[in-house]
Parts: structure tokens; sequence; C-alpha cells
């Protein structure tokens, strides 16, 4: 049988979504309670791979696998053998011998949680990996997305700022797209991907345009640790031409929804008193983030989903 992973949203099929969908409601009603824990996944380990630093998808994923009775190590890359100059297959075959059931794998390098998906016979799930893509963020924003509007199909999904670093993006455009979202990205030209012709978006440098014409707002910010800050005239140039402020925010018509990945750089990509906005839905992605992955640890681990 072959063994389960989720290394991208592209190619996901409509019944895998509905399904983590609906299981991620069922878990959400299971973190409202006294004692938020079930069994689902007791007995098993969940290995975290974090190579590059993290707060949300880490902590989340230790939490969802915790929720669920399963016990969870971590490797961090600064106290690990990595440093003595083990090799990233060596790591993932050592953490395999020990009785890890899973890995959970971020890395600063495009193509590692894939690699090690062919390395180790365990289901893999990626974390992050480079500018490639970020699976269960997008899954979040999803899940997140259809608590208000539950017909994805035609909605005008709107992503602005650094697409050229953000695996955020990809994952959300591969998702929404392959439901049936109309995605536009709003970005200067210095940071779109040279290959975005071919992706299923249309693109424009005029935000205050398509403002009018969004369901959803999603707004990036910019990757200075990828060489972002080098590639505009200046961040205050950026933030008059793409950072949301009431102006901008008003712009949108009423029920539009705005969402963050996170970490936010407030007065850069979205103004303080637009982040402090009811359709701001920045807690809620992240309150979503753990039951989200609790539903894909349950499926990849216990659900036997072989997709
Ligand atoms: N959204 C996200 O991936 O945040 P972290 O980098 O904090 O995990």
């Amino acid at each position: 049988m072959t063994v389960p992973t989720l290394l991208s949203t592209s190619g996901l099929k409509q019944d895998f979504v509905d399904r983590l969908l609906a299981e991620a409601a069922n878990f959400t009603e299971v973190l409202s309670r006294p004692i938020p824990v079930v069994p689902a996944l007791r007995g098993t380990t969940v290995a975290m791979m974090f190579f590059e630093n993290s707060t949300r998808t880490r902590i989340s994923f230790e939490l969802a696998a915790r929720r669920l009775s399963a016990e969870v190590v971590s490797f961090t890359a600064p106290t690990s053998s990595v440093t003595k100059g083990e090799s990233l297959r060596d790591t993932a075959e050592t953490l395999a011998h020990m009785g890890a059931n899973a890995l959970v794998v971020r890395h600063a390098a495009a193509g590692v949680p894939e690699a090690m998906s062919r390395w180790v016979n365990l289901p893999v799930i990626n974390a992050g990996d480079g500018r490639h893509e970020h699976p269960t963020q997008a899954l979040i924003d999803l899940f997140t997305v259809s608590r208000h509007i539950p017909k994805v199909s035609g909605l005008r999904l709107t992503i602005v700022g650094d697409i050229e670093n953000s695996r955020v993006a990809r994952s959300n455009i591969w998702l929404f797209s392959g439901l049936g979202a109309q995605v536009t990205l709003v970005a200067p030209g210095t940071l779109l991907p040279a290959a975005v012709d071919s992706w299923p978006v249309r693109t424009t440098g005029d935000l205050d345009s398509i403002l009018p014409e969004t369901d959803v707002l999603m707004l990036l910010r910019i990757q200075r640790e990828r060489g972002a800050g080098a590639r505009l005239p200046s961040m205050r140039e950026f933030q008059m031409r793409f950072g949301i402020d009431e102006r901008r925010a008003a712009l949108l018509p009423d029920g539009a929804l705005i969402l963050h990945p996170g970490p936010m750089n407030r007065d850069i990509e979205i103004s303080p008193a637009v982040a402090r906005r009811d359709n701001v839905l920045v807690g809620e992605q992240v309150a979503n983030g753990v039951a989200v992955r609790m539903a894909v640890l349950y499926m990849l681990l216990a659900g036997g989903d072989d997709d």
C-alpha cells in the first residue's frame, strides 16, 4: 500500500478536500470540550523536523498531535547532529529507526519533504519548504473561508504582496483555483515569479481597482529573509502602493474577508487599525490551524487515506 503524504495542494481531489474539511469541523467541536483530547492516534509518535523557524505551524502541529493522543518528538537543527555534518537522509532515517510514525518537515529548501518521503516509508507532511509549498496553511485558509462563505467555486480570491517568495501563495493558488475560485495576484513586477504566466491566475499592479471585486483578500508579508527587500525601492513605497489601510479596506464589498497567514508586519502590508477589524480572520486562521492539522494527521495516520 502507498504511504500517504501531504506535500502539495496541487492535484488534491475534491473528495479528499471535502473529507478533510468535515474532519476539521469535527475536531473543532472536540477542541471546544472541557478536555479537548481524543484517543484517535494513541500509540503513535509524530516527529517534528523543523530546519527553519516557526511559531504557528510548529506549535499547532504539536498541539494537534497531542490532542489526538499521539506522542511528539521535536527535532531542531541547531541542537542536532546536523551541526556535525549528518545528512538530511541519515537524520530522517534515524528518526524512522527510532519508531516515529510520521514526519512533519519544514526546511528552507524546496523539495526536502518530498525527498524524505522517498527515503523513509512513513507519512510525510510538508510544513513549508522554501518558496515551494505550505499545504496545511492553504487548507487552514480554505477551512477558515468555508466557515463564512461555503461555496468556493466562483469565489474571487485576491492575493497581495510578495508572491515570488511565498509558498503560502502557491499552495493557495493550486488549492483555490482547483476548486473553481478565480484568483488574482497583486504585486510589484519584481515580486512576481517568471512562471506566473503559466499559472491559473490573473495579475495586476492596480490594487484599488481589484478590491471592489474581491470576496477574500489574502495579504502576504515581504520576506526579507529571502531577499525580497532588495527587489523594492523601499518598504515605504511598497506600503503606499500595496498596503491595506482604512481607505483601501473600505473599497472591499460588504462581507469580504481579510486573511493573513502570519507573521504580520503591521504598518507595511496591513495597518494596525485594519488588523483590528472584525472581518480580519487572522485569529480564526490560527485557531483553525489546530483542528485542520488534527484532520491531516488523523487522515494520514489513521484514516487509511492513500491519496
Ligand atoms: N503561517 C506560518 O507558517 O507561520 P509560522 O512560520 O510561524 O509557522
